[in-house]
């Protein structure tokens, strides 16, 4: 069967669908590249913010059509959304096949196998751990995983906060084995993966048994897990996202700084810069812990950046709260953030306070957050004019087929002109001589050596 796969929402989805992708594979089926040619269609789903739920609902329904013309078609809602609605979601789709939640992903083979057999309405959501390690499979079109692989070392999210539908639809957190992952890494590297990017809701809390409360200084299975793939051979660089700040103790901080394949740049959610609203968003560290901790990992590595997640308009959020996070953010001087505009999500906590701040409000606070970013960015990246930046090789540039592009050790995208040496997956040296909002445009310097 030939299967088109859609993803919404974060990168584990996408390392998921990916997955899924090479299961499929490997039970000789093929994936569409479009939705016309497909036998089964599938929606990878995401529930965190209610627009994309809609998203995803209003794209299912809009499959209702391609169906009436194609009645053998299997259409499946997998992943997040899938798990929050499960049944519901087949009565509010008639024509939705099945559904299968986050627990049941590496179900996905069989499900449309028995599907195609005898034709029913299914629904599997049930809570399970074999997902973890079911899911650790690679592929791409080309056959081999390219230069860049992902890997998700951890599922689901104990921490609760208030806003958040995650700890509901992703269910309790999980860590692989160290030796599971360590395994991936080396096949991954071994078939050409130059770097690597470790997933997890609360990625700093692998190994910890699901505890919550971060460890003693001296104690970091996560450290462990760093130090374990950087040794792994052919691998240059080693990324991780997201992890939650109160995990960076001591023993990860100093793992990190000596590690030369870690990249000193980190995506590190403050989601508000006011006590108050830390406090109700439930979550287990203030505006000073959260500096407390940037200081460390500044002091340990003084060339480290950081990038955030925002939330603007949490209930009861006052003009003085936001001005805080406005505060927090220019202090660390945040070189990106996604910024949210909150969402209440049936379930979580917060989805029984009052929504009082108005969508005006909210957008008019994302505004202001996005302009403070933009000139923040444009004078960092000023700084980098005439320097030389070292690029990983990613590919021809998506816009201009003429340049290729790279990103830096803190995840910059650099564009610049090939030479006839260049491959994708390689190191080069490139000269920043100007920028363009958020990106670089550089000369390729010489090969060393050459
Ligand atoms: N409303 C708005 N943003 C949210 N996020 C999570 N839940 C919500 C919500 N209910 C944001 C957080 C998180 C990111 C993945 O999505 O900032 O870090
Ligand atoms: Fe959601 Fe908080 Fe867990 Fe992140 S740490 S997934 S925001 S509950």
């Amino acid at each position: 069967m030939k299967v088109y796969i859609k993803t919404y929402g974060c990168q584990m989805n996408e390392r998921d669908s990916e997955a899924l992708a090479g299961m499929l594979i490997r039970a000789g089926h093929e994936i569409a590249q479009t939705e016309e040619e497909a036998d089964v269609l599938l929606f990878n789903t995401c529930s965190v913010r209610e627009q994309a739920e809609r998203k995803a609902i209003g794209k299912i329904g809009y499959m209702k059509k391609l169906k009436a013309h194609k009645p053998e078609l299997i259409i499946g809602a997998i992943g997040c959304m899938a798990q929050r609605k499960g049944e519901e979601l087949l009565r509010e789709l008639p024509h939705l096949d099945f559904v299968l939640g986050t627990g049941q992903l590496h179900k996905l083979v069989e499900t449309v196998e028995a599907l195609r057999r005898q034709r029913k309405q299914l629904a599997l959501t049930a809570e399970s751990d074999d997902v973890l390690t079911e899911m650790g499979t690679h592929h791409t079109p080309a056959g081999s995983p390219g230069w860049h692989g992902q890997i998700a070392i951890t599922r689901g999210c104990n921490r609760f906060c208030s806003y958040c539908i995650v700890p509901y639809v992703r269910g309790r957190e999980i860590s692989r084995e160290q030796s599971d992952v360590v395994a991936e890494a080396t096949a991954l590297a071994a078939a050409g993966v130059k770097e690597i990017m470790l997933l997890g809701q609360n990625v700093a809390a692998y190994g910890l048994n699901g505890d919550t409360n971060p460890p003693p200084d001296d104690h970091s299975p996560f450290a462990d897990l760093l130090e374990a793939l950087n040794a792994v051979s052919g691998l240059l660089r080693i990324r991780f996202t997201s992890p939650y700040v109160s995990y960076f103790n001591r023993r990860l901080i100093e793992a990190m700084a000596k590690s030369t394949k870690i990249c000193h740049n980190l995506h590190l959610p403050l989601q508000s810069g006011s006590d108050r609203i830390l406090k109700a968003m439930n979550r287990q560290y203030t505006r000073e812990s959260y500096l407390q901790k940037v200081a460390d990992l500044k002091a340990a590595m003084p060339d480290i950046t950081f990038s955030t997640d925002v939330i603007v308009g949490f209930p009861g959020e006052t003009g003085e709260d936001f001005d805080q996070t406005r505060e927090v953010m220019n202090f660390v001087n945040f070189d990106n953030a996604f910024i949210f505009k909150y969402s209440p999500r049936p379930g979580a906590k917060s989805a029984s306070m009052s929504d009082d701040i108005s969508q005006e409000v909210k957008e008019e606070r994302n505004q202001i957050l996005l302009a403070d970013l933009k000139s923040r960015v444009e004078h960092n990246l000023d700084h980098l004019i005439n320097t030389v930046q070292e690029v990983l090789v990613e590919g021809v540039s998506p816009r201009n087929a003429e340049r290729f592009t790279g990103r830096t050790v803190h995840n910059r995208v650099v564009h610049f002109e090939p030479d006839a040496t260049l491959q994708p997956g390689t190191l080069r040296q490139v000269k920043i001589t100007r920028i363009n909002a958020v990106s670089l445009f550089g000369e390729l310097l010489p090969e060393q050596g050459r």
